[in-house]
């Protein structure tokens, strides 16, 4: 199973400034990952101690990777980013828009550090692109 996370925001998707984030709402990315990979739990929160607690369950119930979108939580959660650490099956994180070209604040993300993939920038595409690499990092694994 592939978990995939969204936090703070993301729920509006849809709404939420289009010319930014498109028009798929947050059921049609997890319908882009699970066109990818059927086996997706998706969970997602507005709450930083919820992504949290999930990344921790994350290590022992049978998650064999880790898709995320932190929303806003990116650019400053270091209690996200040492929950992420500490799981130690492979992760990717995701953005929809190219945030290196917005505002400075958005410019950081003290996620990256600790995954092993990020994409930016392509839309609910970039939701395929990640599930996609998640598959191969597992099959990399795997391979040894
Ligand atoms: C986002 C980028 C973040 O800067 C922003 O706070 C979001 C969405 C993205 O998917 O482009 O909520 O993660």
């Amino acid at each position: 199973m592939i978990l995939l996370l969204h936090g703070p925001n993301l729920s509006q998707l849809g709404a939420r400034d289009p010319a930014v984030y498109g028009r798929a709402t947050l059921d049609d990315l997890v319908a882009a990952a699970r066109a990818e990979h059927p086996d997706i739990d998706a969970f997602a929160s507005e709450s930083e101690g919820d992504l949290v607690a999930r990344v921790h369950a994350a290590r022992t119930d049978g998650t064999a990777a880790v898709v995320v979108n932190p929303g806003a939580l990116t650019h400053y959660s270091y209690a996200l980013r040492d929950a992420l650490e500490l799981l130690a099956q492979p992760k990717v994180e995701v953005h929809l828009s190219q945030t290196a070209a917005r505002e400075a604040f958005r410019h950081r993300s003290v996620v990256s550090a600790v995954v092993d993939v990020t994409i930016t920038g392509a839309g609910d595409f970039g939701y395929r692109l990640a599930v996609r690499a998640a598959l191969e990092l597992l099959h990399r694994r795997a391979r040894g």
